[in-house]
C-alpha cells in the first residue's frame, strides 16, 4: 500500500495550477448518457473519475480517456445498454447514484445500487428518491438496490426539497431533463458544480432558469447531440493550496487557472484569519504572514464555507492565536482527522458538532492514517508544517480527488515522497 512521506517545514514558493473539478465532472459524466457524443475537457485524472468512466462502460457507453489532454470522449451508440449500476462500482464512489436520473430519462428504467454509508456519515439518498418519485418514477428498494421505472416517461412536477442536497439537486435535474411539461425545483443546492451541470444540460438543449435556490426546467426536445464542455476548476483543491500557502508561503505562492469570484466565502474567512491574499482575474497570490487570528465559523451549503475545506482550515487554525471554533453542519462524522492531528500535537477538543481548536501549537511528525478524502489532505497540510517526518498511510483516499498532489507540492519546494 502506498504512503506519503513528508519532511516538514519547507517554505513554499512558486506556482500551482488548479485542476478541473472532480465534483463538477462526475455529474457531467452521468449526464453524458443523455448525449450522443460528448467531449469533456479539463477533467482531473483522479480515481473517482476513472470509477465513473468504468460505470459508463459497464452501462454500454464507449469512452476514451486522453490523459495528456485531460479529456474524456464518450459516445452513446445505444447498443447493448445495461441500465444497471452495480454495487462494486457505486460502493467506492457515491456519485455513481447520479446515473439514476439519466437512465430514467433515457431508458425509463434503472437499477442502481444503494451507495450505503461512508466514513463521513450515513449519507442517505432519500432526497434523490423523493424528487424522482415526484416526477412519477415508481421506486422499490430490494436486495440493496434501487429499482426505478417510469413506463411512459417522467412528468414535470413542483418539488421542494426538505433540505439542501447537491447530489439530489443534480439527480433531479437529470431526471427532469425530458420530463413532460415543466418542473420547478425549490430549495436547491446552488454549488458552482450544480451550475456547471446546468451549463452542460443547456448545451444539450435544456431550457433551464435559475433564481436563488429555485430552478425551473422545461421538457427538452433535442434528439441528437454532440457536446463539448470544459469543466470548471476545483474550488476545494484551490482552497487546500491557499491554506498550504498561508501556512508556508515564503515570498509568493501563485495559484492559477481559477476564478476568485466563486470562492467569496473562502476568501473572506482566510482574510479574517489574517492570510495575505492578492486577487487577480485568473489567479491568486498568497504571501507570507507572521501571525494568524482565531475565528469562529460553521460549514454551510454554497455560498457558505464548504464542509470539504473544514479539515484543512482546522490545520490553519491550529497555528492561529487563541481559541477557534468550527461547527460542522453538513456531515455528522467529519472530524475523523482530529485524533490524527492530535497525535501530531494539535490541541483540539470535540463537543458534538463543534471542534474547539487552541493555537498556536507546534506540530511534530508522526505516522498517521488517512480516513477519507479531505481528512487525508489535512494530514498532508499538517505534515508540511510539522517538525521532522510525517508518514501518511492509506493515501488511496487522497488519490480519489487530488490530481498530482505530490508533484504540485514538490514543484513549490515541498519535500514530499510517495513510496
Ligand atoms: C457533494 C460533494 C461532496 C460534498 C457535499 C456537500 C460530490 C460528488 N460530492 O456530496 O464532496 O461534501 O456535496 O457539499 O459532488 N442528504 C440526505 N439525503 C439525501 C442526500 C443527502 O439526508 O438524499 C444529507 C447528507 O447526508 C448530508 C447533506 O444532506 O448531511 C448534504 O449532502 P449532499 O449535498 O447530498 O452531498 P453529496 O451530493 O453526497
Amino acid at each position: 500500500m502506498q504512503k506519503l512521506i513528508i519532511k516538514g517545514r519547507r517554505e513554499l514558493s512558486g506556482k500551482i495550477s488548479i485542476s478541473g473539478s472532480k465534483n463538477a465532472t462526475l455529474p457531467i459524466l452521468a449526464a453524458s448518457i443523455l448525449s450522443n457524443q460528448t467531449t469533456i475537457k479539463n477533467v482531473p485524472l483522479v480515481k473517482d473519475i476513472f470509477t465513473m468512466v468504468e460505470l459508463l462502460n459497464f452501462i454500454g457507453l464507449e469512452t476514451k480517456i486522453i490523459k495528456k489532454k485531460n479529456t474524456i470522449k464518450i459516445e452513446n451508440k445505444e447498443k447493448n445498454i445495461n441500465t444497471l449500476a452495480p454495487y462494486k462500482l457505486v460502493k467506492t464512489m457515491r456519485a455513481g447514484v447520479l446515473v439514476l436520473g439519466s437512465l430514467l430519462t433515457k431508458y425509463n428504467k434503472a437499477k442502481v445500487s444503494l451507495p450505503g454509508g461512508c466514513a463521513i456519515g450515513s449519507r442517505p439518498v432519500d432526497l434523490h428518491l423523493y424528487a424522482l418519485k415526484k416526477l412519477g418514477a415508481k421506486i422499490k428498494i430490494k436486495d440493496g438496490y434501487i429499482f426505478a421505472h417510469a413506463k411512459n416517461g417522467l412528468k414535470g412536477a413542483n418539488i421542494k426539497f426538505p433540505s439542501i442536497s447537491v447530489g439530489a439537486t443534480e439527480n433531479a435535474l437529470l431526471a427532469a431533463f425530458k420530463a413532460k411539461g415543466k418542473t420547478t425545483l425549490k430549495n436547491c443546492a446552488v454549488e458552482p458544480e450544480v451550475k456547471d451541470l446546468i451549463t452542460f444540460l443547456k448545451k444539450l438543449g435544456a431550457n433551464i432558469k435559475s433564481k436563488g435556490r429555485t430552478i425551473s426546467i422545461s421538457e427538452t426536445k433535442t434528439k441528437s447531440s454532440k457536446i463539448n464542455h470544459t469543466v470548471i476548476f476545483d474550488r476545494i483543491e484551490l482552497g487546500t493550496y491557499m491554506i498550504a500557502g498561508a501556512l508556508l508561503a515564503k515570498k509568493n505562492l501563485i495559484i492559477d487557472k481559477i476564478n476568485p469570484k466563486i470562492i467569496k466565502s473562502e476568501l473572506s474567512v482566510l482574510k479574517k484569519i489574517g492570510v495575505k491574499i492578492i486577487k487577480k482575474k485568473n489567479s491568486i497570490i498568497i504571501k507570507e504572514a507572521k501571525k494568524y487570528k482565531k475565528i469562529n465559523i460553521m460549514t454551510k451549503p454554497y455560498p457558505g464555507f464548504p464542509t470539504d475545506l473544514q479539515a484543512q482550515l482546522m490545520v490553519l487554525l491550529s497555528q492561529a492565536n487563541g481559541v477557534s471554533k468550527i461547527k460542522e453542519n453538513i456531515f455528522e462524522n467529519r472530524f475523523m482527522h482530529v485524533p490524527e492531528l492530535k497525535r501530531m500535537g494539535a490541541q483540539i477538543e470535540i463537543k458534538d458538532k463543534v471542534a474547539i481548536i487552541r493555537g498556536p501549537t507546534k506540530l511534530t511528525g508522526a505516522e498517521v492514517m488517512a480516513t477519507d478524502l479531505r481528512a487525508s489532505v489535512s494530514l498532508v497540510l499538517a505534515g508540511l508544517i510539522a517538525e521532522n517526518r510525517t508518514i501518511i498511510n492509506r493515501i488511496y483516499h487522497l488519490d480519489r480527488g487530488y490530481e498530482y498532489i505530490e508533484n504540485k507540492l514538490k514543484n513549490c519546494k515541498a519535500d514530499v515522497k510517495r513510496i
